[in-house]
This record gives structure tokens, sequence and C-alpha cells, in this order.
């Protein structure tokens, strides 16, 4: 395990929901897992008013996201882990002088000995970001001559191609790239590292991971709940700026790269932007029209309990277009995957939460067994993301009996079989790689960019009114009914079920 350097960690936007909810959280595990430095306090930072004390009863003494935490822990291991934590109120505005900011970070360093190294973590709206970083760059707390300064900010990086680039050319006006961390969780979740691991340290994966063997790939994203309390921001985003430019995407370019020359960032992330860049972006309205589909759920009633649709749901606009469900058909224009169609959907309030890789081989050239049923039984490899996170090889076995009738078998594997490890959370594993330096699960500025010119065109056709539709589907199903069209001549969208074998169709075990 790499040793990780004294620093200090600064988080505007302190007083937010997502330091309590998500940072902090993953920073008690680092602590519980004795993986923070020697040195090392939290100074946090926004405008609220607020004391030292204040904010460690906020975000730890008094947390719910850490109250079933804390009761297993002694007083003393409490205390030692919320003595780290400090607040400076940056007053009405976050364009202010830093001075006494700078004052309080260089304080603290020396009264617990954390040295110059700082990340400074940004969970404050994006139209905060260059601000902010402009601030610490006029009070010269962006200058690596006395320890490391490392910049991590969340997503919306950009809100299409062009804020993108501005956002981008902002925060490098400020920061180095090599210092800047944008933080996608996806990227956190061991099953989506797991792709890299299944495809990389395996030799009997690759050699079919490529159009002579995959006849389709499908991803699926789906979340039982609405927009809940987001209504304001997510009418403004949509589910192509939400989950599919970022993290859908980050898991596209897992499964489309080529192999890296070694597991340096550098060289994973290289082969991933290869991977972006490589998507075929679809220029024409007919392209456009014929290859993706937008949907918006309407109320309905679940478990017998009345759902508002979305239009119905606070801070939505009632005459809203913006899509909880978005479905898209692309291909890869590279020698690997010329023609081989890859089909996307991610949406809000579908029956259950789900998120799975499926990837479906071709049919075998030459079929030998006439009645067997094959073409509907092709093998696949279907990753699942979460949750009951695994892996599920589904093949051909001949069924018992006369003849050679043929049934699909599962071979599964399930990441809670690995009992004793300790899976980290999504934060709390990039927040500590980005403690010690290690950038590889962040998106670097080229990678974002590569995913907006490929979503770019969608949206824009989507906002141009042009023969565009906006279908609706009942709260709890599986989108719009004409979904299925996307995926003509190869039948329909696979739907996962809570539990990664979902279709119990013939085992070989009984
Ligand atoms: C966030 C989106 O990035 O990811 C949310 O803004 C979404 O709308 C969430 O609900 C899904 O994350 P997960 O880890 O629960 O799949």
């Amino acid at each position: 395990m790499n040793k990780t350097e004294n620093q200090i960690l600064v988080i505007f936007g302190a007083s937010g929901d997502l330091t309590a909810r998500k940072l902090v959280p993953a920073l008690f595990n680092l602590y519980q897992a004795n993986q923070l430095p020697d040195n090392f306090v939290v100074l946090g930072a926004s405008r609220s008013d607020m004391t030292d004390s204040a904010f460690r009863n906020k975000v730890v003494l008094e947390s719910t996201y850490l109250a079933d935490k804390l009761k297993k822990l002694e007083k003393e291991d409490i205390k030692n882990f919320a003595d780290k934590f400090f607040y400076e109120d940056l007053g009405g505005s976050y364009d202010t002088d830093y001075g006494r900011l700078r004052k309080r970070v260089e304080d603290l360093k020396n009264k617990y000995q954390t040295s110059g190294n700082i990340i400074y973590y940004l969970s404050t709206p994006p139209t905060l970001y260059e601000t902010i970083a402009q601030n610490l760059a006029d009070a010269g707390m962006s200058t690596q001559n006395n320890g490391w300064k490392r910049l991590i900010v969340e997503k919306p990086f950009g809100y299409s191609l062009e804020t993108a680039k501005q956002l981008n050319s902002g925060l490098q006006q400020f920061f180095k790239e090599h210092q800047i961390y944008r933080i996608d969780h996806y990227l956190g979740k061991e099953t989506v590292q797991n792709l890299l691991v299944t495809r990389f340290a395996n030799s009997i994966f690759e050699p079919l991971w490529n159009r002579n063997y995959i006849h389709h790939v499908e991803i699926t994203n789906a979340e039982s709940v609405g927009v809940e309390k987001r209504g304001g921001y997510y009418d403004k985003s949509g589910a192509l700026r939400d989950m599919f430019q970022n993290h859908l995407l980050q898991i596209v370019s897992l499964i489309v790269m080529e192999p890296p020359i070694s597991d340096a960032p550098e060289d994973i992330r290289n082969e991933k932007v290869k991977a972006l860049k490589s998507l075929r972006v679809m220029e024409s309205d007919q392209e456009l029209f014929d290859n993706t589909i937008r949907a918006q759920y309407t109320s309905s009633v679940i478990d017998g309990k009345q759902v508002k649709g979305y239009r119905e749901e606070e801070g939505v606009d009632k005459d809203s277009t913006t899509e909880t469900f978005a479905a898209i058909k692309f291909f890869v224009d590279n020698w690997r995957w010329k023609d081989t169609p890859f089909y996307v959907r991610t949406a809000k309030r579908m029956p259950t939460k789900a998120t799975e890789v499926v990837i479906h081989f071709k049919t075998p050239h030459h079929q030998i067994f006439q009645d067997s049923g094959l073409d509907s039984k092709d093998n696949k490899l279907v990753i699942r993301i979460q949750p009951d996170e695994g892996i599920l090889l589904k093949f051909g076995v001949k069924v018992p009996g006369q003849g050679f009738k043929v049934e699909r078998a599962n071979l599964d594997f399930y990441y809670s079989s690995l009992a004793e490890t300790h899976v980290m959370d999504a934060y709390e594993r990039l927040l500590l790689d980005a403690m010690q330096g290690d950038a590889t699960l962040y998106a670097r500025a080229d990678e974002v960019e590569a995913a907006w010119e490929f979503v770019d065109p969608i949206l824009k056709y989507w906002s141009s009114g042009k023969d565009v539709r906006m279908y609706g589907y009942a709260a709890g199903v599986w989108g719009p009914e004409n979904s299925h069209e996307l995926i003509e001549g190869i039948g329909e969208w696979r739907n996962p079920g809570p539990n990664l074998t979902d279709d119990p169709g013939f085992c070989v075990i009984c």
C-alpha cells in the first residue's frame, strides 16, 4: 500500500449536502482503515457562519450519515476523528480575497505539521469553479514550490462542448492540467475498474473482444427513483447530461479501448481518449432521428402509491422537454469495432435500480444442431456494475435426453463471495487516489471534451424541435414501448432484475 503524504484537505462548499453525505463518510472509512496520513486535517470553507465545533457536530458527531458507524467506536476514537475538522467562514461570497483563508491554512499547517501539500475539493456549483481557482491563485495558494496543490472538481464538467472547453481552459489558467482531478464517481466503483481487469488480466476474453465475435453491446443504467429533490438542477440537465455524457461514456470507453501499454495513469487515459474519439459522431438529422430516443416518466401507481409524473415534480417546468429516459444506438469507427452496434440507455423511475453491461456474442457461424433454438440463446457476458455486483457468462449446454436440445447455463461470480475483502466506496477510493496523486480514475480534460463531441449533436438535435419526439412512459416501467425499435433486427433490451441471475433458465448444477 502506498504511503499517503501529510496534507490538508480544504473543502469549498463544506456546509452542503455532499460533504456530510459522501466526503466525510469516505474520510471516516479511510480513518478506520488507517489510511489517512499521519498528519492530516480537513478545513471546511463556505459562506455559512459556523464555528469549528458546530462544523464537527454537523458533519461528524451529529451526522445521520455516520450515526451507525460511530455507535461501534470508542469515544476517544470518535474524538480523534472529529478533531481533524476545522471551519473557515468565507463571508458572503466565494469571490473574495482569500488572504484570511491562506492564513488559516498556514496556521493549521504549522500547528499540525501537515506540510504544504493541499487538496482543494470544490463541492460548489460549477459556476464557481473558475472564480475559486482564480482567487486561490491570486492568494498564491496554487503554486507548488512548497508542497503540491491539487484541485478536485465535481461534475457537471460543462453543459455542452463549448462550455466544457471554456471551463477547462478557465481552470487551466490557474492550475496545471496535472493538478486538476475531475471526479466521476462511477470510476470509483470496483466493478467499473474490474472492466479493465476482466479484459486485460485474462487471455480468454480479449481474443474475442471485437467485431468478429461480438454481435452487439448493451448497457443499461436504471434507477427506480425519480428526480427527488433535485428537480431544479435536473430540469436544466436531463438524462443525457446527468448520466450518459459522463458515467456511461466512461464505461463505454473502458469497453471500447485498446490495451494500454501499462497501468500508468496516462497510458490508460490516453487509450480512453482514443476510444471516445472513435465513437461515430452523428451528424445528419436522419441519423439522429433513427438512433436516439428520449422520454419522460408520467404519473402512475407503484405498489399502491400514486407517483408523480416528471412534469409535476418540484422545481420542474410544467411544460418541460427535459428527458428522464435516453437510449442511444451508435457505432465505433475503428478496426476492432467496425459495424458492431452499441446500445446504451439510462433512465429514472424504472422498475429497479441496476446497471449492467451485456456483451452479446455472435451465434456460431455454422449451426449443426438444427432444432436447438440457438439463435435466441446467444452467448452473453453480463457484467453487473450494481447491485449484486458480479459477472455472468451464459453459454449453451445440452438438455439431457434424446436429440440435441440446447439450453443456456450460467457461470457466475459474485463480489459478495469475497467475504473478507472490504470493498471501498467510490468516494473513499477516489479520495485516497487523489491524496496519493494517482489520477488514473479521474477524467482528463481531453477525455471530457471527447465525450462532449459525441453528445453535443444529440442535445442540439433534441432541442431543435425538428421531428423530435418526447415519448412518455408510466413511472415504474422499462421506458417507452418503442425503445425496442432501436434494437431493430436483434430483439429487445435485456431488462435486468435486482439480481444478476434473474432469468431462471436451465441450471447445470441441479
Ligand atoms: C449522479 C447523478 O451523478 O449519479 C444522479 O447526478 C444519479 O442523478 C446518480 O442518481 C447515480 O449514481 P449511482 O452510484 O447511485 O448509480
